[in-house]
C-alpha cells in the first residue's frame, strides 16, 4: 500500500535519507523507528509530496507519486508532527475546508466530520476556535482531517508526543481500528515503547539509512546476538536499558 523504492534526500552535500526502501501492506502498522536527526520525518516529508527526493519513488496505493500525485495524494492521510491550523476557523470549519482540498462536500463530508469528530472526542469543541485548543485537541483535530477522505494509507509523525495518557490510549485504539480496516499505517517515533506496543513490524533508521527491519521478536533475536550496529541505537532509543529489559 505504502511503496519506497531507493528513496533518497540530499541538503547540499549532507545526506539525510539514503536509499530507504520499504513496504507497508495493506492492515499493517509499521514503526519507523531512529533517534533524533535520523531522517524520519524528512522520509516522511517526501511521502506526503511536500519535499523532492532527489533519487527513489514513492507509490501510494499504487498510484506513483511523481506521476501521478494526485490519486497518490487522495489515497494518503498524513498527520505531521507540529500540526498546521487556521486558528481563526472552528473544528467544523477546519474540516469542511480540509474536506475542501480533497473534493469532498455537502452532506456527506458533515456526517463524517461529526463521525470523526466523536471518535476523537471533540464533539463538545465542534463549534469553537481553533485558538482555543489545547496541543492535545489540536492534534486530535489534526488526525480527524487525515482521516477525512477514508485514506487507504496513512503516514504520521510522531504522533504521541505531547499527549497525555488518555489521549494517547485514544489514539492507539483508534490506529488498531483503522489497521482493521485495513488502513497501512507508517508511524514515526523515536520512543521502542511505542513501537513495540503498537507496531507489527519495525524499520530502525539510523542516519539516513534502515539498518534493521522486523517483529519486534526478530529486532529483539537481532539486539542478542549484540550486533554491533543495532545495540548502540537500542541503548539510545531506551535510554541505556537496552531492547531485553523492555516488556511488551
Ligand atoms: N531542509 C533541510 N536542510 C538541511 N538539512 C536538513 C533539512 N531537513 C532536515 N535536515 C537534516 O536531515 C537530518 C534528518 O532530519 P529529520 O528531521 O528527518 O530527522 P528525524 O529522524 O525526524 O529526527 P527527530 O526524531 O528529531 O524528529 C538532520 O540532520 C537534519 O538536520
Ligand atoms: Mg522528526
Amino acid at each position: 500500500m505504502i511503496h519506497l523504492e531507493g528513496l533518497a534526500k540530499t541538503f547540499g552535500r549532507f545526506t539525510a535519507v539514503d536509499d530507504v526502501s520499504l513496504d507497508v501492506p495493506a492492515g499493517e502498522i509499521h514503526g519507523f523507528l531512529g533517534p533524533n536527526g535520523a531522517g524520519k520525518t524528512t522520509t516522511i516529508r517526501m511521502i506526503a509530496g511536500l519535499l523532492q527526493p532527489t533519487r527513489g519513488r514513492v507509490t501510494i496505493d499504487g498510484h506513483d507519486l511523481a506521476r501521478e500525485p494526485e490519486a497518490a495524494k487522495g489515497a494518503l492521510g498524513f498527520i505531521p508532527d507540529r500540526p498546521f491550523l487556521y486558528e481563526k476557523l472552528t473544528a467544523a470549519e477546519f474540516l469542511r475546508f480540509h474536506g475542501g482540498l480533497y473534493g469532498l462536500e455537502g452532506q456527506g463530508v458533515e456526517t463524517r466530520a461529526r463521525e470523526l469528530l466523536e471518535l476523537f472526542e471533540l464533539t463538545g469543541w465542534r463549534d469553537e476556535l481553533v485558538e482555543s485548543f489545547s496541543h492535545g485537541m489540536k492534534q486530535r483535530l489534526v488526525m480527524c482531517a487525515a482521516f477525512l477522505h477514508r485514506p487507504r494509507a496513512v503516514v504520521v509523525d510522531e504522533p504521541m508526543v505531547g499527549l497525555d495518557p488518555r489521549g494517547a490510549r485514544l489514539i492507539k485504539e483508534i490506529f488498531r481500528l483503522q489497521r482493521q480496516k485495513g488502513v497501512a499505517i507508517l508511524m514515526s517515533t523515536h520512543t521502542l515503547e511505542v513501537a513495540q506496543e503498537m507496531c507489527d513490524r519495525i524499520s530502525i533508521i539510523l542516519g539516513g539509512r534502515i539498518i534493521a527491519r522486523g517483529t519486534v521478536e526478530e529486532l529483539r533475536e537481532l539486539a542478542g546476538h549484540d550486533d554491533a550496529q543495532l545495540t548502540p541505537v537500542f541503548l539510545k532509543l531506551t535510554g541505556g536499558t537496552g531492547l531485553q529489559e523492555i516488556e511488551i
